[in-house]
């Protein structure tokens, strides 16, 4: 059969260094092919190429046997062409409805006719998102609901998905693969990029596996399990390295002062009289599932959220009453959020790696008066980026340059280089690769050993259970349990969260 998209001998050079070098690759109608690597290896650039964002180096790109050179994603998309980009592409002045008619701007201007339809649009996808919302106020999930139902809606036969599932909920999760199943019998041919392998494994046909921008195999899906598409991520074993053998756990840390107690603190419908503490020199695994108000407890104790909608309880640092309205003050008292929404409430773009770490660095510390020589924000960032392996050019590279998951690690660097003594990772390693999460949860570990107080709020269990001293787990606005590391199991975890 002949493949509706395919790449030949494919090299992208950015100012001449190669993200791709030699990849050939093909989409067979109907199929669902994933694509698979770690962090940096070149999956979003390869599916850019036949999106319309970037263009060859060398190698060409044929669709349905012809060869095409598409300028921008719109000629894509004439072509039949869609992408869900991993960065979301939204208009977030304009509403979920406008959005999802963009660039039909005849239909745009008949609000109420947009909002009906799109209103029921949504639903046949099972998305729970309001179409008149606009799309600054939506959550990160609901964002990606909205950039799926776009592509779905444009009628494309190929759609690449970039990461598609990285903020959805289990149940949302499983709406998002029944469509992915009803796009494939509608003769919809689907590119899958997740860091999710079990995900990959479950929906597939087909594997495509990068490695530092090469090709490493394609096969039937039949043909890997777990094991040995890690081994050819990575080139090399990691089971077992990354969440330990089950009964091997390790001692927990002692309880050391406490940093931080919170009682009763209500915010909204997010955040219901919630009542916890936080220890220094151990990490606090809080899980619970998504809109169990985790993130929002945390933005209130961090000062991302506003006083305003502050609706009462207290937050007490070291014992003294706290209540942030700018996420400055928190820091400058040694409390540092890492935001789990890397785009939007991220970073200087367009500004280097360098430069976005010494930011911080500053904001930290403006009312000491320091300052800081270029060579010293060359040092500092090479310190960073070589303790969490970001991969770029270089340290000049901009962070609108990186790959999706190296983006969050320059995060993170970002965040540790204001020496908080309290840090909360909001879904540190989500979007991360296998390879970079054991990097991660090393650096994370080293900080607990350092003595601060660290908690890691996260939606995967093995992660929390891995991690933790102490879990906390959240249910509709509070935390309703709390449980040792040595008593600690799946089933009760889940448990608590869901009943
Ligand atoms: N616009 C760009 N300019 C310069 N370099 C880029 C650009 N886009 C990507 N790169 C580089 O190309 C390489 C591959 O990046 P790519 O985004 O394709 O990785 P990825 O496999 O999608 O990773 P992730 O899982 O983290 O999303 C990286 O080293 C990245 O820094
Ligand atoms: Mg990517």
């Amino acid at each position: 059969m002949q493949p509706i998209v395919e790449l030949k001998n494919v090299t992208k050079e950015f100012y001449g260094v190669p993200a791709l070098r030699d990849v050939s690759f093909d989409l067979a109608p109907g199929e669902v092919h994933a694509l698979l690597g770690e962090n940096g290896a070149g999956k979003s650039t390869l599916t850019k190429i036949m999106a319309g964002v970037h263009e060859v180096t060398t190698g060409e790109l044929l669709v349905d046997g012809k060869v095409e050179s598409f300028k921008t994603p719109a000629e894509a998309l004439q072509k039949g062409i869609a992408m869900v980009f991993q960065e979301t592409s939204l208009v977030p002045s304009l509403t979920v409805a406008q959005n999802l008619y963009l660039g039909n701007e005849k239909f745009l201007n008949r609000l109420r006719g947009i909002y009906i339809s799109a209103q029921q649009f949504l639903q046949s996808l099972n998305f729970g998102v309001d179409p008149t919302m606009f799309v600054s106020q939506l959550g990160a999930a609901q964002k990606q609901m909205v950039e799926i139902a776009r592509a779905v809606h444009h009628k494309a036969k190929v759609i690449i998905f970039d990461e598609p599932t990285a903020t959805l909920t289990p149940e949302e999760k499983h709406h998002f693969f029944s469509l992915i199943r009803r796009l494939k019998s509608d003769g919809v041919s689907i590119i899958f990029i997740s860091h999710a392998l079990e995900e990959a494994l479950a929906i597939s046909d087909r594997i495509t596996i990068l490695r530092d921008g090469q090709h490493v195999i394609t096969d039937d899906v039949k043909k890997f399990d777990r094991d040995k598409i890690i081994n050819a991520m990575v080139g090399r074993t990691l089971s077992g390295e990354l969440y330990g053998k089950a009964g091997d756990k390790r001692a927990p840390r002692p309880y050391g002062q406490k940093i931080l107690s919170v009682q009763n603190l209500s915010m909204g419908k997010m955040v219901r009289n919630t009542s916890f503490s936080i220890y220094s020199g151990q990490i606090t695994g809080i899980f619970g599932l998504i809109g169990s108000g985790r993130t929002e407890t945390a933005k209130i104790i961090s000062g991302v959220v506003k006083r305003d909608f502050f609706h009462g309880g207290e937050v007490k640092l070291e014992g003294r009453s706290v209540r942030y309205r700018v996420p400055r003050k928190a820091v400058k008292d040694g409390i540092v959020y890492v935001t789990e929404d890397r785009k939007l409430e991220g970073f200087f773009e367009t500004k280097s790696i360098a430069e976005n770490i010494y930011l911080n660095l500053l904001a930290a510390d403006l009312n000491k008066g320091l300052t800081v020589s270029y060579s010293e924000m060359m040092e500092l960032a090479r310190h960073w980026t070589e303790k969490l392996n970001v991969r770029a050019i270089n340290n000049s590279a901009r962070v609108v340059e990186l790959s999706g998951g190296n983006q969050q690690k320059v995060v993170i660097a970002r965040s540790l280089v204001q020496r908080p003594k309290l840090i909360i990772f909001d879904e540190p390693t989500r979007g991360v690769d296998v390879g970079a999460i054991a990097e991660l949860h090393h650096v994370i570990n080293q900080l607990a050993d350092s003595g601060l107080a660290v908690v890691v709020i996260s939606s995967y269990l093995p992660e929390v259970l891995n991690l933790a001293d102490r879990i906390l787990v959240s249910r509709q606005g509070r935390v309703v349990e709390e449980f040792s590391m040595e008593d600690a199991t799946e089933e009760k975890i889940m448990y608590a969260a869901v009943h």
